[in-house]
């Protein structure tokens, strides 16, 4: 049987908004970041401009969407909501969406009780009665969502990942890559561009192990674990032809702090002897080197990594500090003083010295760096993020930035009619696309006036405020982390296989 060319079918009835009602003036439970506590969906969205005929797909993102009050309301952390699945699938210029909790199995726990039972793992906070059973730690599947082996895969830093169906976003339980990863990986995976095998990898306390998953098979190919003496808080890394590359901060999760009720999530300089070092794993022969840096400063995200002229470049962004400084750890931090703004940088490695430098790059503060991700491991000329500029009580991002690393110039646009806190953007090459930039930014912004959420499509060559297309969310999507793109021929491949399943 065909597919239908939309994979949303209408709602019969509209549901009312749902917001929930918990008073308190933690922002991360306000504006942009309010939980939305209903699942939604909707057909052929309203949409101001035009959506490309060439954009047929699905924009796949979670967000960071507390399910019930959390016991703490003040100690809330971002980083700590239940995932919720926004699917937005695209087809003939027409948009559908579909949004969905992935029902973990410590969610069920919730559900059961009908209140939140897991404390905080950033501030801390007393746990409530766990019934016997129940997963020890809660795993929030809030960090990234993208199609691999035809499931939906959602994945969080702190658990295995979840597989759902494409089309229902229905969570069908946990994966784990046939078998080939046992406890957790990170929610940063990377595509290699010539096999499309998935480049990933666990952090768990100081171990860091390195996976590599064929893509037809969906089997673990190559892995590797090595001991880095610290337990860097490692939630994203990069990759180039030869290295996969990971770097050794004093941004550190401490699990032994998290199950005495403490934050776990801590700066501590005292724990690096020579300050922030870049260590790198051969991705054919597992030799593992190290290279000082120095000084002390934490990385949030990287764009890519890549090798040219006898050096290795890494291009990310670095923040001063992030967390609750270890000896302070009873004094509460503000949202901007315990993540201050980001800032795009640039690292070499010298491949015949070994010697390693920095230096900052565009100067606009931001975050939730992206490229062309058929660039990955190769030299890209063009990075985007979204900026940080603002220092906003109720917002964290406040525009959309494209860096061209040739010129050395960075564009921003804000959003149009006071559209602002864009997620990160996602780029997606146009058909027969003929340079890297030829292709779109996909993002969705928050509108203050009708507190809902909008998608915008920009022309990822020719970044202008008012987008190419606008297109209208029934709902608020609370501002998350991360989310990828499917094509049509992937994501229909994809929910063939799920048709039937129930
Ligand atoms: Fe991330």
């Amino acid at each position: 049987m065909p597919l239908d060319p939309m994979t949303v079918v209408p709602r019969r009835t509209a549901p009312p908004p749902v917001e929930a009602d918990w008073p308190t003036g933690n922002k991360f439970l306000n504006g942009p970041f309010a939980p939305w506590t209903e699942e939604s969906e909707a057909y052929d969205l309203q949409v101001d401009g035009e959506i490309p005929a060439d954009l047929a797909g699905a924009l796949f993102r979670v967000s960071s969407n507390p399910r019930f009050q959390p016991r703490n309301t003040d100690r809330y952390h971002w980083w700590e909501g239940d995932g919720m699945v926004c699917g937005i699938y695209l087809r003939e210029g027409r948009a559908a969406y579909r949004t969905r909790w992935v029902e973990t199995d410590s969610m069920r726990v919730e559900v059961e009780a009908g209140e939140a039972v897991y404390s905080g793992f950033v501030n801390g906070g007393t746990p409530g009665r766990l019934p016997e059973g129940a997963p020890r730690a809660k795993n929030v599947a809030n960090i990234n969502a993208g199609l691999f082996d035809d499931h939906l895969i959602v994945y969080f830093d702190g658990g295995l990942p979840h597989a759902l169906d494409p089309e229902t976003l229905r969570t069908l339980g946990t994966y784990d890559f046939h078998g080939g990863i046992d406890v957790l990986c990170t929610g940063h995976y990377k595509t290699d561009p010539d096999t499309g095998d998935m480049l990933f990898f666990a952090a768990t306390g100081p171990v860091v192990t390195w996976y590599r998953a064929d893509v037809k098979t969906a089997e673990i190919i190559d892995s590797h674990s090595f001991d880095i003496g610290v337990p860097v808080l490692m939630h994203d890394f990069a990759v180039s032809a030869t290295y996969a590359v990971f770097f050794v901060t004093p941004a550190q999760f401490r699990l032994d702090l998290v199950a005495r009720s403490r934050p776990g999530v801590v700066w501590d300089e005292d724990s690096l002897e020579h300050g922030v070092q870049i260590v790198l794993m051969n991705r054919r022969t597992h030799e593992v080197t190290w290279h000082e840096l120095g000084g002390h400063w934490a990385n949030t995200h990287f764009y890519n990594a890549y090798e040219q002229d006898g050096e290795l470049v890494v291009d990310g962004h670095r923040i001063d500090r992030l967390g609750s400084p270890v000896d302070r750890l009873s004094t509460p931090l503000g949202s901007h003083e315990w993540f201050p703004p980001a800032m795009p940088y640039r690292w070499r490695v010298d491949l015949a010295t070994g010697r390693a430098t920095e230096e900052m790059i565009s100067g606009v503060f931001g975050e939730f760096p992206k490229i062309n991700d058929a660039c990955t491991g190769r030299p890209h000329r063009y990075g985007y993020f979204v900026t940080t500029r603002g220092l906003a009580d109720d917002t964290m991002s406040d525009g959309l930035a494209r860096h061209d690393y040739i010129l050395d110039r960075t564009t921003v646009v804000e959003g149009p009619d006071g559209l602002t806190s864009p997620s990160e953007p996602v780029f997606v090459a146009r058909e027969n696309a003929r340079a890297e930039d030829d292709g779109y930014l996909l993002s969705l912004w928050w509108n203050r006036t009708t507190d809902r959420s909008e998608l915008l499509i920009h022309d990822a060559a020719d970044l202008r405020r008012i987008p190419l297309a606008r297109v209208k969310l029934p709902s608020r999507v609370p501002f998350g982390f991360h989310g990828s793109w499917a094509d049509h021929h992937t994501l229909d491949r994809a929910i063939a296989a799920h048709r039937g399943d129930g």
